[in-house]
């Protein structure tokens, strides 16, 4: 009988690291996705284990047995969000105004589908997070596409924004910062979307998930914090998962300064949007409560990985396009120069065995673009870019 090929039986062919190891024991898809001879840079999760705190919290819970109707940490959880907000972004938010969601894309869509009618128009900025163009077009609503410009290091063009509203236009969907390019806007970029907005009587629907992984050097800025006129039309939406790295635990917290949703929220049936689960509650409590420490130590790894990234880009791999992103852990590469076609992740897939996310998702200027995940061990890093350094050459 064939031994199977399981982490608490190592295979022998290839010596693993006690990391290596422990990833390829998770059942997260990232992990599993993919058969062993693949090191997966897709899915953004974070390799790093979650912090202590976090991990306390959902323990706790389970040596208790305290798995019964439990909403005493969801009630906690506006405060903690403004508190967060106020102390890391300088943005207090209303909690009268904060609501609940079971996860972040819930909260996006449930938003875009009571701002719009069908066929209204909803401005995305591509490339952008496949959902994005998913939640568009599955809600039967325009997408009006206004692309980043890749020659200005993925700035956000009011020009071009102002010409892409049309008369049927109702929503800017802002990704801020914006996965996969990993930009954080500036205040005038912010200020033109803000301006626009208001003129076209727009609703902000501004997807802030990656908002506490900004890198040293860079400071983010929430959308409705651009004053009281800009936070009446915006729908904020906030989480823990992408920063703390509890993605499956399902909670994300959303500021609802549009008096329209507002209005329309309140008029969906009770139960229609459920609840969230006490793991994922007790888990994002505790990060904004006490996630503080652990989660400047992760920042710091992490823009020591995308520097690390750019100089062996830059040694190894020089036509490689590359913007050092100013948040998240996720690079937006163009290895056009190199030949690998409109779906580079593909070609990888198959030549490098590395896993990374294909750029033609992202929108109809992802074709030639992939995007790779460095939010792992220096070591998983190095034999990621290893593979694909070996594989380009010897193409
Ligand atoms: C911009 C953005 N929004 C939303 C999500 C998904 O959040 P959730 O799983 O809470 O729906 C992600 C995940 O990577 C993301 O990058």
């Amino acid at each position: 009988m064939d031994t199977p090929d399981t982490p608490d039986t190592p295979d022998p062919r290839e010596p693993l690291s006690a990391e290596l190891h422990r990833l390829r024991s998770l059942t997260s898809i990232k992990w599993t996705m993919h058969g062993h001879e693949v090191l997966p840079a897709w899915v953004a999760d974070m390799d790093l284990p979650p912090a202590p705190v976090i991990v306390d919290a959902v323990q706790r819970l389970a040596a208790r047995g305290d798995f019964g109707y439990n909403f005493d940490a969801a009630r906690q959880l506006p405060g903690a969000f403004a508190a967060w907000q106020e102390r890391r972004h300088g943005w207090r938010p209303d909690t009268g105004r904060l609501r609940l969601f079971c996860d972040v894309m819930q909260a996006v869509q449930t938003a875009l589908w009571l701002a719009t009618e069908p066929g209204d128009g909803v401005v995305i900025f591509t490339p952008v997070y496949p959902p994005f163009l998913s939640s568009v077009s599955s809600t039967g609503r325009r997408i009006v596409d206004c692309p980043l410009d890749p020659d200005a290091g993925w700035r956000l063009d009011p020009d071009r924004l102002a010409s892409a509203i049309d008369e049927r236009t109702r929503v800017v969907l802002l990704c801020s910062p914006h996965n996969p390019t990993g930009r954080i806007f500036t205040p005038d970029e912010l200020a033109a979307v803000a301006e626009l907005a208001e003129r076209h009587d727009l609703v902000v629907i501004s997807d802030e998930i990656w908002g506490d992984l900004a890198h040293p050097g860079a400071s983010f800025r929430p959308f409705a914090s651009l004053g009281p006129v800009a936070a009446a039309r915006t729908f904020t939406v906030g989480a823990a998962s992408k920063a703390f790295n509890v993605a499956g635990l399902r909670c994300a917290v959303a500021h609802v300064g549009d008096e329209r949703i507002e209005a329309g929220l309140a008029a969906l049936p009770d139960h229609l949007l459920g609840a969230v689960g006490s793991p994922g509650a007790e888990a994002t409590l505790a990060a904004w409560t006490q996630g503080e420490a652990w989660l400047e130590a992760t920042r710091e790894h992490l823009a020591a990985q995308r520097n690390h990234l750019a100089s062996r880009l830059s040694d190894e791999l020089p036509e490689v396009g590359f913007a050092l992103p100013e948040a998240t852990y996720l690079a937006w590469l163009d290895p056009r120069p190199y030949g690998l076609g409109d779906d580079p992740a593909r070609w990888l897939l198959e030549h490098a065995r590395v896993a990374l996310s294909s750029g033609p998702d992202f929108g109809l200027h992802g074709a030639g673009y992939a995007r790779l995940n460095f939010a792992t061990s220096r070591e998983i890093l190095d034999e990621i870019l290893d593979r694909v350094v070996a594989a380009i050459a010897s193409r």
